[in-house]
């Protein structure tokens, strides 16, 4: 198991357009060249465990996969049967959106991941698929990975799902393309749109109307997809965190979506009290542009909307609570504790080893601003955790161990944290 650890940091300039390439989206690049005819081209595609199995797994299902290093181009013939186990890793995106795609392909598919996921809920997607006709199963009735899909003819639909999960929505997205009508798909807030801005700018057909998504059922392919994938603003956001609490440091994150559905920490951040901008670049598929963090002090922050929109920063955005003055508040966030690992748990297991005081809920969790005090951390195998508290390090100096699934998302996290501060692995 390897550690790594922390040196507090002086103040910083941290400029960068090598964020890691958005997970979200890279995910979504290599499943819906499956669906098109010609060749997908993607630039800037995530090469980190998760998206590299999510590609793999494409090429077991029959698709051509060239890669020179800088573009990736992938041809479909179609979904084919695959004498591979489909091996998710620790993805969650991965598992859930291939349930989607695979329900209605021909064959017979197996989808495993690792010991993380395979604890993760999968009734969530498996439900609704097989209320549709999907043949879906897996352990504890269809709820646990490894899932063994036959595939089969699916109804139209229209859901209304109980969680604000992207997810879910591009699960049943994915299996609508391929249902016998038209689709509805209805949330409890509006989650992330990747799948809409995406299938739609392939040339599919789909409506969005507040909290409701209308799909039609593919006429013909979908057109080839050629996209360079934006920098990833879940990653981004640590090196936020890392300038809104370092005086006098600032950090500029370039080629970053600006996908409302995907910046609303730095929305928080702001509201704590960092000084924040966007900037609009560029726009394809998604507005990209660039954003700028500078420190400031920070005060206390409630935050019990939106959530699903910024679900996978809220590791990092406590740490910047605990750097503020007064008592923050998360919550509405039962999600977290379906995630890599139970973030509420590991988020407030480690806050009071590093001396700051929370408060537990079911759905969330307080943090009481003090000092953070160097500690020795485990990340629960749980990427995001490992790189939050590496980040509290620059406060007060952190050793973290198993550092090991920062390489699902964020493969130059360490490069990128050593321009910052002192790092020793
Ligand atoms: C994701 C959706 C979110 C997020 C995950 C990526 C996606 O999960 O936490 O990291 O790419 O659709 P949920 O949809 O389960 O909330």
């Amino acid at each position: 198991m390897m550690s790594a650890k922390v040196y507090p940091a002086q103040s910083f300039e941290f400029k960068s357009d090598a964020i890691a390439p958005d997970k979200s989206i890279s995910h979504r690049c290599a499943m819906f060249s499956v669906l098109a005819e010609g060749e997908s081209r993607i630039e800037n595609f995530l090469r980190a465990e998760d998206t590299l199995n999510t590609l793999k797994i494409v090429g077991h299902l029959g698709a051509d996969i060239t890669d020179d290093g800088t573009t990736i181009t992938i041809r479909s013939h179609g979904i084919q049967e695959s004498s591979e186990i489909l091996d998710c890793g620790n993805s969650g995106t991965g598992m859930r959106l291939f349930c989607g795609l695979l329900s209605s392909a021909e064959g017979h598919f197996v989808l495993t991941g690792d010991e993380y996921l395979k604890r993760r809920p999968m009734k969530r997607v498996s439900g609704p698929l097989r209320s549709i006709g999907a043949k879906l199963d897996g352990r504890n009735n269809g709820d646990l990975a490894p899932l063994s899909i036959r595939g089969a003819s699916l109804k139209s639909f229209d859901y209304t799902s109980p969680v604000a999960s992207a997810q879910v929505k591009s699960a049943m997205m994915l299996a609508a393309l391929r249902s016998d009508g038209v689709c509805t798909f209805r949330e409890p807030e509006l989650s992330r749109d990747h799948t809409e801005r995406m299938l739609r700018g392939m040339g599919a057909r789909v409506e969005i109307n507040g909290l409701e998504t209308k799909i039609w059922p593919l006429e013909k392919p979908l057109k080839p997809l050629d996209i360079r994938v934006p920098a990833d603003p879940s990653s981004a956001f640590f090196f936020a965190v890392a300038a809104a609490i370092t005086p006098n440091a600032f950090a500029v994150i370039e080629g970053v979506t600006l996908n409302p559905t995907r910046i609303e920490a730095f929305k928080v951040l702001e509201k704590m009290g960092a000084k924040i901008t966007y900037t609009l670049t560029d726009e394809r598929y998604e507005p990209i542009g660039t954003i700028r963090v500078e420190y400031a002090p920070l005060q206390a922050v409630s935050v019990e909307e939106n959530i699903a929109w910024l679900i996978d920063e809220l590791p990092a955005l406590s740490i910047a609570m605990a750097c503020a003055e007064g008592k923050s508040i998360i919550k509405n966030a039962e999600e977290l504790r379906v995630k890599e690992s139970d973030r509420i748990k590991t988020v407030v297991d480690n806050l009071n080893l590093c001396g700051i005081k929370t408060e537990e809920y079911p759905d969330g969790y307080a943090v009481i601003g003090g000092e953070l005090k160097s500690a020795i951390v485990n990340s629960y195998g749980d990427h995001r955790i490992a790189m939050s508290f590496l980040i509290a390090g620059l406060k007060c100096g952190m050793e973290v161990h198993d550092i090991e699934c920062i390489n699902t998302s964020f493969p130059n996290f360490f490069e990128l944290l050593g321009s910052c501060t002192k790092v020793e692995r």
